[in-house]
């Protein structure tokens, strides 16, 4: 055994752009990622339950795993095209870190590949054949969400290990073969429930969002839509304060400290997220008694600063859990201005077309 630190040098290539530009595009282009994200894994574990719930007939709970079975292929789109910058952006700044734990994770990290692909024809035959898969429309639809869960939890167990340089060398020196996971990191598992259950939360919102369009057009089935999407998020962001809580204690010490005083933007970020998200179950129990016609812009408004605010602080941890061996200071840097406005544009563009498409979408299925 090896128990020495290794660490490979950063890319001799400079940076395309200032480091500071490289950061707030990972963490701009990561929201994007985790907002369809949250709508495509949260929307499909809200599907699960309401196939399990609803009786065949035409109770609501039969209706609605129909209606976002249906809208789920286009959300995996979304979740993959959007997930690609951030993957760039993150490379770019920690390919150090980030390829080292990708090849200590190796198998687990190349299944993400091959299961995303099973994964995205299992939401094609939820909403093409629906009814028509009879028996198996229920396992079906439990296996795509075992698969897609998978991803996320390969994701978190890479973004996890990589920031721990300490173990690679012991890990590869047991076992070469890339069959290893994060699994005794203690924050594996509150970072990926935390993940998981905002994104049930998250999904909830979009639903109640969804449930007032309905309404709006006349459509009674909206209400359901309003009650479920706004309960769900409202118990799942509760559940999510105790696992944040979780998940800053599962921190080593020295990363603890700094949300506790010891850098003012880590305690300024933790002390904002934390109010924030007992302000959110508040409103999200008025949402609940003020019934239908209440006003989600608020609590919708809000959640959105908590995701930034979960983003810097999840940056916080980066940097500083990666202390002294992150040293941005010394990469070679040569602007590729051109380079740069191409992407703004194209982003700007292909946000706009995503907006659209989903529009198109719903037009097309509400008619
Ligand atoms: C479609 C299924 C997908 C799901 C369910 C999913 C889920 C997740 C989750 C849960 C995380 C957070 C991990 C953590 O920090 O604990 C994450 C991060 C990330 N995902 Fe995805 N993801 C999916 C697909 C993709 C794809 C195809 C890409 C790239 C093309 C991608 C790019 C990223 C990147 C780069 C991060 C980390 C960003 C960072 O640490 O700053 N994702 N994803």
């Amino acid at each position: 055994m090896n128990p020495q630190v290794i660490i490979p040098g950063p890319d001799a290539l400079p940076l395309p752009a200032p480091v500071f530009l490289l950061q707030f595009l990972l963490q701009l282009t990561f929201l994007l990622h985790l907002l369809a994200m949250n709508a495509l894994l949260g929307g499909l574990l809200i599907t699960l339950f309401a196939r399990i719930k609803g009786d065949g007939g035409d109770d609501p709970w039969t209706s609605l795993p129909d209606a976002v079975a249906k809208v789920s292929p286009s959300l995996v789109a979304a979740t993959v095209t959007l997930g690609v910058a951030p993957l760039l952006f993150l490379q770019t700044l920690y390919g150090q870190f980030f390829f080292t734990s990708s090849i200590l994770m190796g198998w687990g990290w190349f299944s993400v590949v091959v299961v995303l692909i099973f994964a995205y024809y299992g939401t094609y035959l939820q909403s093409f054949r629906g009814k028509d898969l009879g028996g198996g429309q229920m396992p079906l639809l439990g296996l795509t969400v075992i698969l897609f869960l998978w991803i996320g939890f390969m994701f978190t167990n890479n973004t996890s290990l990589m920031l721990h340089p300490e173990k690679w060398a012991a890990m590869y020196f047991a076992d070469a073969r890339g069959l290893h996971l994060n699994l005794t990191d203690p924050q594996l598992w509150p970072r990926y429930l935390h993940m998981v259950l905002g994104a049930v939360a998250v999904a909830g919102l979009m639903l109640l969002w969804w449930g007032r369009s309905r309404l709006a057009r006349g459509d009674t089935s909206g209400a359901f839509m309003v009650r479920t999407g706004g309960g769900t998020f409202t118990w799942f962001t509760l559940v999510n304060i105790v696992l944040g809580l979780w998940y800053y204690m599962a921190q080593p010490a020295h990363v603890r400290k700094l949300f506790m005083g010891g850098q003012p933007l880590a305690t300024a970020l933790f002390g904002i997220g934390f109010v924030l998200g007992i302000v959110l179950v508040v409103l999200g129990f008025l949402l609940r008694r003020q019934g239908e016609g209440a006003n989600p812009w608020p609590v919708s408004v809000l959640a959105l600063a908590e995701m930034i605010v979960m983003i810097m602080m999840r940056d916080a941890v980066r940097a500083g859990s990666l202390g002294a061996h992150f040293r941005p200071e010394t990469f070679a840097v040569q602007p590729q201005v051109l380079n740069l406005v191409i992407f703004a544009v194209l982003l700007l563009a292909g946000i706009g077309v995503l907006v659209w498409m989903v529009r198109q979408l719903y037009l097309a299925w509400e008619r």
